[in-house]
């Protein structure tokens, strides 16, 4: 396994795998990898010749400083894990490796067609558009036949699906695929997530109300003249009745559109928890 950290090696060394008809599968990351990303890393190395891992923690999908300085680098620890798991090249940039000044500042604004306003997308203004920015690139970089994200962050995943869909017609990013990945959890339920680094033994504990709640409601969906309107209001009071967890949304959504719904077919719940400091968020699907 090889680790780049520079745009150039990185177009150079997967260029030789092309020329070899090689096909190239990616994993975006931002690192402090588990479990979950690395079922994302098996699945890609399964399905591909060559598997390309970016681990970097793009400051422009941060609207919240704080977050951006707290979230936990390890890359050694990374490229440990990504060489057991069989990826080939793992690409490390540094954010002025990524972007020039202005692309860093006044990062070009892509169009979502609304996919990016509600949810996630409302809560932290500008994050989807920095996540597309970095994906994007990457995308131009690799030039992958297949590129893999999890169904944990639901709404990311339909937002680049959007973009690769709308960019098709033009051939900007050849015949890629996007591989939605499900949610990987601890035995407990709890979703795998890097910031579940920042929790105290105590805060897992009580985090794992987030997911038995999510579960607790494909019930609740069943029972007679259960309405969507009814569960998503269960949910947030359930949460929210366990003492140091705080919803910040729970919304069920048509699983493509991301519009509210009130049918649970083809719905999926998004949820957001504050669980003190630390921000969660999971989903479930209701059929
Ligand atoms: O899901 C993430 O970890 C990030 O949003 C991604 C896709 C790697 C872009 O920075």
């Amino acid at each position: 396994m090889q680790i780049i950290t520079t745009k150039a090696e990185l177009e150079h060394s997967i260029q030789a795998c092309k020329m070899k008809g090689q096909t190239v599968g990616l994993v975006p990351t931002m690192g402090a990898l588990h479990e979950g990303h690395a079922s994302l890393v098996r699945r890609c190395a399964s399905e591909n010749d060559v598997t390309v891992v970016s681990v970097f923690v793009n400051p422009t999908q941060f609207n919240n400083k704080e977050d951006l300085a707290k979230y936990p680098r390890s890359l050694q620890r990374d490229a440990e894990l990504l060489n057991s798991i069989g990826a080939h090249f793992v690409f490390a940039p540094t954010p002025e490796e990524m972007y020039t000044a202005e692309e860093m500042n006044e990062p070009f604004k892509f169009d979502f067609g609304g996919l990016d306003e509600m949810m996630e997308g409302a809560m932290r203004p500008g994050h989807f558009n920095g996540v597309v920015q970095v994906v994007s690139r990457l995308f131009y970089l690799v030039k992958p036949d297949r590129a893999y994200f999890g169904e944990k962050d639901y709404q990311q995943l339909a937002i680049i699906r959007f973009m690769v869909e709308r960019s098709a017609l033009a051939g900007t990013f050849g015949n890629l695929t996007i591989v939605g990945c499900p949610i990987v959890r601890e035995q407990s339920g709890l979703a795998l997530s890097s910031r579940n680094e920042r929790l105290s033994a105590e805060q897992k504990q009580i985090a794992l109300g987030i997911s038995k709640t999510l579960f607790d409601s494909l019930r609740w969906a069943k029972e007679p003249n259960a309405s969507v309107l009814a569960v998503q209001q269960r949910v947030v009071e359930n949460i929210n009745a366990i003492h140091g967890l705080e919803v910040e949304y729970y919304q069920i959504v048509d699983q493509t559109t991301l519009l509210p719904t009130d049918t649970f077919n083809h719905a999926i719940g998004c949820v957001t928890v504050y669980c003190g400091a630390v921000r969660l968020i999971d989903n479930i699907k209701y059929c």
